[in-house]
């Protein structure tokens, strides 16, 4: 088990919208990452994890699906997706593709059943219909909110209400009816079966609710930022555990695949019990990703992610950006700051920390989000929040491959699912991959050392005295990982320089830089 190839593995997220077109739609697709599997390659990750493609409406962008064992048109086909899993096996990529629970689109043939047969029907029942409160039935059968915004309830019109925790376009399923659980390990074997390496899996905290579906502490929009924590009964239930184990059930029938939570858990003792022997391989921490640029911040944020995973089987599995929040070069742009100087660092930080790393496509290139003007906005976000949260849209980006003007290689045409902006051209991969002092350089130059020096390995890390606002670790392997946020130079301690995200010169460590040392 502790040789398994995902303990150490960097994982790549793909968001497929916006990785590259491959038919010149203006929409990233499975040929267009078929495409760019050389970057991947040259990049040295070592499995991709490809949000959805299935058929959807694409109300959430794919979190919406339809039909969970097919391929949106949008994006390829089958027969794409079974020639992109040939080529990235043959490259030395494994495949992890996503698997979403929790709900369904609206547009899926179950809902639409649902909706034709009418209350109290075993259609129904695969869902969380029920009748609503007070005169008529007019309110909501319980008091919870929508992540989007707005009530977690929609009603049809024969009376009934159903729930739906994300956007009206997708019905939270009933986890307690079997056929549910069923048609998942279906998916599951389906994927399995064509050789994907593992799942990335969806709200891994939603799925089980609480009998009686019974009102929640209220809360102001608890919006996408909530924590989840106790009294939020839409979240974390106990009888989520039982779905794990039947998930993981599924996947030890297939040897060495795996399988990754997005789990929106703050308290290390609630997430640790996702990663039970007989649940998930490994869960998100979110805790770098929600950590501000801070030496006290980050390195609590490291150590409750060690705590959470001690005591399981499971690596910790680190996190800086992905397509749901702002990326870590604006996160960390306040004030006058230079967020891109702090995310060479943070690149440093993060891939000398024992066990899993994830990047979000462009991490590599050092993109920021992009402010869209309110026409271009696409996030259901925008509308269901009464069009005072801006959403997700300026994490999403397509990716800058190469040229000097919109789209920069990314589609054959200039325009754009979501635009990008003037001025890309030092940003594209073509143009960093020209420059050894570029992000891609840095990403290139860590990754590979992260997979040959012996000096990265081994589970834990130790902390060494450093100056007030300096984080300075030991791996068991020999590596020292510094980094400084304390906002001047500080003196370098002694031992062979291996990498540095800024220039290191005059035996001092400058402010908002990482440096890897081994002991020379
Ligand atoms: C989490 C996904 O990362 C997010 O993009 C999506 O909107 C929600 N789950 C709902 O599926």
């Amino acid at each position: 088990m502790n040789s398994s190839w995902w303990r150490e593995a960097v994982f790549y997220q793909v968001y497929i919208r916006s990785f590259a077109d491959g038919n010149g739609d203006g929409v990233g697709d499975l040929a267009g990452i078929r495409a760019r599997l050389p970057h991947l390659v040259d990049l040295g990750v070592d499995a991709l994890w490809i949000t959805p493609f299935y058929p959807s409406p694409m109300h959430d962008h794919g979190y919406d699906v339809a039909d969970p064992r097919d391929v949106e048109p949008v994006f390829g086909d089958l027969a794409e997706f079974d020639a992109l899993l040939a080529e990235a096996h043959a490259a030395g990529l494994r495949v992890t593709v996503d698997l979403v629970p929790n709900h369904s689109s609206h547009a899926h043939e179950w809902f639409e059943a649902a909706l034709a047969a009418g209350p109290g029907s075993p259609e129904r029942a695969r869902y969380l219909f029920r009748d609503g409160r007070g005169p008529d039935g007019a309110e909501p059968p319980n008091n919870w909110p929508s992540v989007f915004g707005g009530p977690a309830w929609s009603r049809v019109p024969d009376g009934q209400w159903y729930l739906h925790l994300f956007a009206p376009e997708q019905p939270d399923l009933d986890f307690t009816h079997p056929e549910v659980l069923a048609d998942l390990e279906e998916t599951m074997r389906f994927w399995l079966d064509r050789g994907v390496d593992g799942f990335r899996i969806d709200v891994a905290h939603g799925m089980a609710k609480p009998e009686g579906l019974p009102d929640m502490v209220p809360m102001e929009d608890t919006g996408l930022l909530a924590d989840h924590g106790p009294g939020d009964h839409r979240f974390d239930h106990d009888s989520v555990h039982e779905v794990h184990r039947r998930i993981r059930r599924v996947l030890d029938g297939y040897p060495d695949r795996m399988a990754v939570g997005e789990v929106w858990v703050s308290d290390d003792d609630r997430l640790a019990q996702y990663l039970r022997p007989d649940e998930l391989q490994l869960a998100f921490n979110f805790k770098l990703l929600t950590a501000d640029w801070d030496a006290a911040a980050l390195r609590t944020a490291i150590e409750h992610s060690l705590a959470t995973v001690e005591g399981t089987p499971a690596p910790a599995c680190w996190v800086l950006s992905n397509h749901d929040r702002p990326r870590h070069v604006t996160r960390y742009s306040d004030g006058n700051a230079d967020g891109t100087r702090r995310a060479r660092a943070a690149a440093l930080l993060q891939l000398a920390l024992p066990g899993v790393a994830y990047l979000y496509n462009g991490d590599e290139l050092g993109m920021p989000d992009v402010d869209l003007p309110d026409e271009a906005l696409q996030d259901p976000i925008w509308e269901r929040s009464g069009r005072t949260e801006r959403g997700r849209d300026a994490c999403r980006i397509p990716v800058p491959w190469s040229g000097t003007e919109p789209s920069y290689g990314f589609s054959s045409r200039p325009d754009t699912w979501l635009p990008m902006p003037e001025g890309w051209g030092p940003l594209t991969a073509e143009a960093q991959a020209a420059d050894p002092g570029s992000m891609l350089s840095l990403y290139r130059t860590a990754l590979a050392l992260r997979a040959g020096s012996p000096a990265l390995r081994g589970e834990g890390i130790e902390w060494l005295p450093a100056p007030e606002g300096v984080l300075a670790f030991r791996r068991p392997g020999g590596l020292v990982c510094l980094v400084n946020l304390s906002g001047a130079p500080v003196p370098l301690p002694e031992g062979e320089l291996v990498l540095a995200s800024s220039d290191v010169t005059g035996g001092s460590l400058p402010a908002d830089t990482a440096v890897w040392l081994t002991a020379g």
